[in-house]
């Protein structure tokens, strides 16, 4: 037994008899109801109501985020100035004018673009949802809008609207279709509300008088009507809506407005980012995995392959399809879901790092896939890291995870994801179920392997190699 199992089975003989560590308890409601002005369908609908509403999503377990404008044409860099921030912030982090900035639509011309391809990629990963930035906070719509003519149909030489081409792909390929919209922050609508960064009106964020008007206008005449629009005219989609930074211009009562458009959606399903004290259904841990998951509520952990959401030239620095696998695994172990990013360049072609990435990720999942799809969180009450007693620069608490191992489950299995391979036999202190027989997933023939019942625990005699370097999935047959 090496260190890492030897330190496992430390922390299960201190583990408590309880192993509920990291489930979703069903549907439960974390916090008392709160009396909004108008009430969303989380308050209204009953438990088994709103399982039926989260279950493809609960399912799913991986989509695919993509943020994509007309910040991937400076592609992180405006006037031999580098940002060095995240892609799509550039207008504000660089306090480009609207005039200059709207001057990009008349050059984006993303011919490279391909619906097509996209979603195949998105299948290809094994990734069961797209959500796509329909409008960021630049204020740039992405698809065809009646409402304001800031968007791709309209202003630019492309004239084609990419939502539209991707909700037909979708609907082909079976790929569910979810939509981002950034409903407050919008940098070149007069009104639209702006995070303060760097030395901008300390009151309105802004920095161009262009931005400035009545949020109220801004809501009524732009952000609501576009918000009708993504619901109405994409057929069965959006099946998710995907708000984002509310700012403190999101109130309850103008939050509530949103929500009467919403309720007339009785299948979508939206995060917890719309504002005005809404929790929406998901919880959206944005780059970092939660040490617990969110006991209780649905969650979504959205990440970056490198480190911007919107395509920047210069940003290499992509992690490892090791690190990209493992996070899903242990996303699942803790019952959540994991939205992975891509960032499209200004030809609409995806970065060759991340299509390789997503690509080996789908080979592992074409495998294993029934260890992570549907499955539930672990049943096993052991720490899957240490707190390192500091923040991160997210002013979460630091946590550190260990990478030895992982576990869901489903009725009458329980699956082990191994990161590293144990010499001779991997050992359980502890079974929160019978087991009855194990094999390796990644072996067609499900020749079983030798089990040892030691005390409470079980000894679990594995082959001198792992069948796969990244994670090696048993299978125990429990009942
Ligand atoms: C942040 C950023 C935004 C990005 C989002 C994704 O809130 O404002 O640019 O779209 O995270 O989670």
């Amino acid at each position: 037994m090496n260190q890492a199992f030897r330190s496992i089975t430390f922390a299960l003989l201190l583990a408590s008899a309880s192993l509920s560590y990291g489930q979703l308890e069903g549907s439960k409601p974390d916090t008392q109801p709160v009396n909004h002005p108008v009430p969303a369908i989380q308050d209204t609908e009953t438990p088994a109501q709103r399982d039926a509403r989260m279950q493809w999503w609960r399912e799913a377990r991986f989509g695919m985020f993509i943020h994509w404008g007309l910040y991937s044409i400076p592609a992180g860099e405006w006037h031999g100035q580098r940002t060095t921030h995240i892609g799509e912030w550039i207008m504000n982090d660089l306090s480009i004018p609207v005039a200059d900035y709207k001057a990009f639509a008349k050059d984006f011309n993303p011919t490279g673009f391909s619906a097509h391809d996209i979603v195949a990629l998105a299948k290809s990963a094994g990734m069961k949802y797209i959500v796509i930035t329909s409008k960021h906070h630049d204020g740039f719509a992405m698809f065809d809008s009646k409402v304001d003519p800031f968007n791709i149909v309209a202003a630019t030489p492309f004239k084609r609207d990419p939502l539209k081409e991707l909700a037909e792909e979708c609907r082909k390929q079976g790929v569910k279709l979810g939509f981002y919209y950034s409903q407050a922050q919008d940098w070149t609508a007069p009104g639209g509300a702006a995070a303060v960064r760097g030395n901008h009106n300390p009151d309105t964020g802004h920095w161009d008088p262009a931005q400035d008007g009545s949020f109220d206008d801004y809501l009524h005449k732009k952000s609501i009507p576009q918000i009708k629009e993504l619901l109405e005219n994409f057929k069965e989609y959006p099946v998710v809506v995907w708000f984002d930074t509310p700012t403190k211009a999101m109130t309850p009562e103008r939050a509530a407005e949103v929500v009467t458009l919403l309720n007339q959606h009785p299948n979508l399903i939206w995060n917890n980012r719309l504002g005005g004290t809404y929790k929406g259904d998901t919880e959206t841990p944005e780059q970092f995995i939660p040490p617990q998951g969110y006991p209780g509520r649905d969650w979504e952990s959205c990440m970056t392959m490198n480190d911007t959401w919107g395509y920047k030239s210069f940003d290499t620095n992509f992690k490892s399809t090791e690190t990209l696998l493992r996070n899903l695994i242990d996303i699942a172990s803790k019952g959540g879901n994991y939205l992975l990013n891509i960032g499209p360049d200004s030809y609409g072609i995806v970065p060759a790092p991340e299509v390789e990435r997503l690509q080996q990720m789908g080979q592992w999942l074409k495998i294993n896939g029934e260890a992570i799809y549907n499955t539930n969180a672990t049943l096993f009450d052991v720490p899957t890291g240490t707190f390192a007693g500091e923040k991160d620069s997210h002013g979460h608490e630091k946590f550190v995870p260990n990478w030895n191992w992982r576990s869901t489950t489903a009725p009458n299995k329980i699956y082990l994801e191994i990161f590293q391979w144990p010499t001779g036999s991997f050992h359980l202190d502890k079974l929160p179920r019978n087991v009855t027989s194990a094999y390796l997933l990644a072996d067609k023939a499900h020749k079983p392997l030798k089990i040892t019942k030691v005390g409470e625990g079980l000894d679990i005699t594995l082959p001198a190699q792992p069948l796969d370097p990244i994670a090696t999935v048993v299978v125990l047959n429990t009942n």
